[in-house]
């Protein structure tokens, strides 16, 4: 039967690259109002996974965003089921204003009302992209840089929010940042699956985290696990 649930469900996802398995049969579930981590070692496939949850490579198994099967849909329709990536590297325009790059994440918007709360949300949320509104974004610092990854990815209003190493060469500051604006978006009952390489500081923020080795899910952690050097140990040499 299937469900109408908010939220992303992907069960036995595999990508492979000319023949090579990367992604080996993932399951996965993330719900409204829930934040859900993705970490494992360089190589371990997570960042394929979230590309095979966006159709922007060949994957097979089964995607539902919302309940829908997008299977066999290319990306710019599967955003336009509810979901953004914020991809690694961030991918903004440097030679674009702040302004600018946010217009450019309405792109994927369902609903075409709501356009002046939502950039009073995102500038709620950082307000710091809205002193800099006018700003090349080339001339923000990492950490904001990446405040404007993620609000332009919160523009299109999606219900499911893909990150891919957000806390990727920020300062600690920076990061936590990042993290405190991820609870607020979580709390506000987006689903939000964040891909990290820092263990201890995902598994603390995150409802429920899922290690990754050689593209299969070995271990499910929990808060509490966070300070467990046993449990991290084996999670990433285990
Ligand atoms: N475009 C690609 N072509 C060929 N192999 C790739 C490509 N992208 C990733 N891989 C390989 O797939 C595996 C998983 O990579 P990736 O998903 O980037 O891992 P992670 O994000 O966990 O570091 C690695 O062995 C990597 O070399
Ligand atoms: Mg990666």
């Amino acid at each position: 039967m299937p469900t109408h649930e908010i939220g992303l469900q992907v069960e036995n996802l595999c990508v492979s690259y000319q023949g090579v398995p990367a992604v080996r049969g993932v399951d996965l579930e993330v719900k409204a109002g829930e934040a859900i981590g993705l970490i494992g070692p360089n190589g371990a496939g997570k960042s394929s996974t979230l590309l095979g949850i966006m159709g922007a490579t060949a994957r097979t198994g089964t995607v539902r965003i919302n309940g829908i099967d997008v299977a066999g849909l290319p990306p710019e329709k599967v955003v336009r089921q509810g979901v953004a990536l914020v991809p690694e590297g961030r991918h903004i325009f440097s030679e674009l204003s702040v302004l600018n790059n946010l217009k450019l994440g309405l792109v994927g918007r369902r609903e075409k009302t709501g356009i002046p709360e939502a950039f009073a949300e995102v500038f709620t949320l950082f307000p710091i992209l809205e002193e800099f509104q006018g700003r090349k974004a080339g001339l923000l610092s990492g950490g904001q840089q990446q405040q404007l990854a993620i609000a332009r990815s919160l523009m299109a209003n999606p219900d499911i929010i893909l990150l891919d190493e957000p806390s990727l060469g920020l300062s600690p500051t920076a990061v936590d940042t990042v993290f405190e604006a991820l609870d607020v978006v979580r709390k506000a009952g987006k689903a939000v699956l964040i891909v990290e390489q820092r263990a201890e500081f995902t598994i603390a923020f995150s409802d429920k985290t899922f290690v990754l080795h050689d593209g299969l899910i070995t271990l499910t952690l929990g808060p509490s696990d966070a300070n467990n050097v046993d449990v991290l140990t084996e999670a990433y040499f285990g």
